[in-house]
């Protein structure tokens, strides 16, 4: 068995928990609102307009063109379609290639944490051993601990795996965070730079990413997610960015793995993209809009949130309000207030029992949001 430490994820656990508890659910990170109906009506034209068999194992030349063209428009960063892009079946699984693609046995594989839970077993299962390295904690959220991150690096650090805008926390890696990162990467070092969040920069920044720097340019691979974008992630579409001799070796991997994504929606998107590039334009606003209101119901709840500034998670302090260790406590606020939230505790390879911090998605309605704070302002008794 290759994976024997790790059980039920806790983004299923705690859905399966709200389910049964009919709690609102702001555990999961799937927005409650469905994709545009522009979109949809895509989905059922390609149905109907479009083979039905194996895309091109990159994916269709004409979306790999157009997201060049929606990158280099909203990001400022250029890409050849041929060559630095490729279409997969979800960011997680462009993750999993790339490392499976690039790292092996004596391979370290640096990951910040708290991390997204397919990092590790991704890791793994390429062979890899992975680094963990813990972001500091600070009275209104996280920073990177570069002392502690210098100290990780060494001969053998096959890839850093960051994450910008961050899940669970919403950091926001800036250009001098990774400028910072270039001058102390050794040169070897591949970057792996999760970016699925990177059209919602909530305070109207804009993304800064490692292919914004010549130096880290060649080396990086950056993984987006359609899923996330564009409202839609049971669709798994995504796209890994890098340079051709990375791509090249990604692709080795991937044509073995999944070959190719699936074909409706590969089109669906491509005639969307079309129809309205300024879509992702708005993104940033929308999740601000439900931040600003989730932070504003909070205040004063017993669940103090600490800063958000990508993304569409919260990190939400309830050590004023109990001693419970995070797990715990989310289980009861879903049974007892009604509310699934994810303990941050599985974030870390060791668990962080003690952290007094819950992640809610508020990629939710209006009324959902209030009605989500209401609950746990009644059971904190405020
Ligand atoms: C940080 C991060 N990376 C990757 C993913 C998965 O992306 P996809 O659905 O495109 O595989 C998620 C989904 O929650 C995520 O939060």
């Amino acid at each position: 068995m290759k994976l024997p430490s790790f059980g039920q994820s806790i983004f299923s656990e705690m859905t399966e928990l709200a389910h049964k508890q009919g709690a609102i659910n702001l555990a999961q990170g799937f927005p409650e609102f469905g994709p545009d109906p522009e979109l949809l009506q895509c989905f059922h034209h390609a149905l109907d307009a479009h083979s039905a068999q194996y895309a091109p194992m990159p994916g269709l030349l004409a979306l790999r063109e157009a997201i060049a063209q929606d990158q280099n428009r909203r990001n400022a960063l250029s890409y050849d379609a041929a060559s630095e892009v490729t279409v997969v079946a979800g960011a997680t699984l462009g993750i999993f290639s790339a490392l499976q693609a690039l790292c092996g046995p004596s391979d370290e594989v640096v990951i910040l944490e708290p991390a997204f839970d397919c990092y590790r077993p991704a890791v793994l299962m390429a062979g890899a051993k992975p680094i963990p390295l813990a972001l500091k904690r600070v009275q209104d959220g996280f920073q990177i601990d570069w002392p502690a991150l210098k100290s990780a690096l060494n001969s053998r650090t096959k890839a850093i795996l960051i994450n910008s805008p961050h899940n669970p926390t919403g950091m926001v890696w800036t250009i001098e965070d990774w400028e910072q990162l270039a001058r102390i990467l050794p040169k070897e070092t591949l970057v792996m730079s999760d970016e699925v969040y990177e059209a919602m920069m909530l305070d109207g920044q804009s993304l800064a990413s490692p292919h914004h720097l010549p130096e880290l340019r060649e080396r990086s691979l950056r993984f987006i997610s359609f899923g996330k974008t564009y409202h839609a992630t049971g669709w798994k579409l995504g796209a890994v960015l890098a340079s051709a001799r990375c791509t090249s070796m990604l692709r080795n991997a991937y044509q073995f793995i999944a070959f190719s994504a699936s074909i409706p929606t590969q089109y669906a998107l491509l005639e969307f993209m079309k129809l309205r590039p300024h879509y992702p334009d708005r993104l940033g606003e929308f999740f601000k809009a439900k931040r600003d209101l989730l932070r504003a119901e909070l205040e004063g709840s017993g669940f103090r949130p600490l800063s958000t500034q990508g993304g569409y998670f919260m990190m939400v302090d309830y050590s004023e309000t109990s001693s419970l260790p995070d797990r715990e406590m989310a289980t009861l606020l879903t049974i007892e207030a009604g509310v699934a939230t994810i303990p941050l505790s599985p974030f870390y390879q060791g668990g962080l029992v003690q952290s007094g911090l819950l992640r809610l998605c508020f990629a939710k309605e209006e009324a959902t949001l209030r009605e989500a704070s209401q609950r746990l302002r009644v059971w904190a008794g405020r």
